[in-house]
């Protein structure tokens, strides 16, 4: 897939022009939990990113996609926040000089091929100190036979693929989202597995 490319032609029908629903909703959490190094891998312009951002002014948000056009749009929706930083680069080779607390997921995992979701899941594994947090919007209710991206992946497989590196995860259906998208997604939140080996 030419992310960049479909940036160009406007062809973004994922992008809804603001935030997940779901983050005003969990910030509050957030904040009582001290997550103050958060990721967000495949941010897209960026509506998540800057949102964490300001809800959560005493953290710190990276924000990361291989799209420079997907990036100009984030840069100008929230190149102004002191608390947020845009990365130009491929998320799942990208290593942070320091693991985070929280890593807040919103379509990215979907647009993966799902040969692509061990690689996902190592990432994470990096990104996260042990004890962080993987939560965000999964597709585990989209058709299977749709041909993705998105790619559905249903709750009891995200469950599978998650037991390596997190503790048994928390997967609800999530009625916080957008119109068009419900009953297709669920709430995810995985703790990493403590054990730093795992
Ligand atoms: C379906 S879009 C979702 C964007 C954003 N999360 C949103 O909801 O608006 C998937 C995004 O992942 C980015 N992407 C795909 N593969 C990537 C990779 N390996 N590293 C970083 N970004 C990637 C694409 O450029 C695109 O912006």
């Amino acid at each position: 897939m030419d992310w960049d490319h479909r940036y160009a032609c406007g062809d973004t029908p994922w992008d809804k022009g603001r935030a997940h629903p779901l983050i005003a909703a969990r910030a509050c959490e957030w904040h009582n939990h001290s997550h103050r190094h958060i990721l967000v891998p495949g941010c897209g312009t960026g509506h998540d990113a800057a949102a964490i951002a300001t809800a959560l002014p005493g953290s710190h948000v990276t924000a990361i996609d291989l799209s420079r056009r997907a990036l100009d749009a984030a840069r100008k929706l929230g190149g102004d926040l002191p608390n947020l930083s845009l990365i130009e680069a491929n998320a799942l080779q990208w290593q942070p000089a320091q693991p985070f607390d929280l890593v807040w997921e919103h379509t990215f995992f979907c647009a993966l091929h799902p040969r692509q979701r061990p690689e996902y899941l190592q990432a994470c594994r990096r990104w996260l100190r042990p004890g962080g947090l993987l939560h965000g919007a999964f597709f585990t209710h989209l058709d299977d036979e749709n041909d993705g991206p998105p790619w559905n992946c249903p709750s009891a497989e995200l469950s599978a693929l998650l037991r390596h590196a997190f503790e048994p995860p928390t997967i609800h259906p999530n009625t916080r989202t957008f119109a068009e998208r419900d009953d297709a997604e669920s709430e995810v939140i995985a703790r990493r597995s403590a054990h730093p080996e795992s």
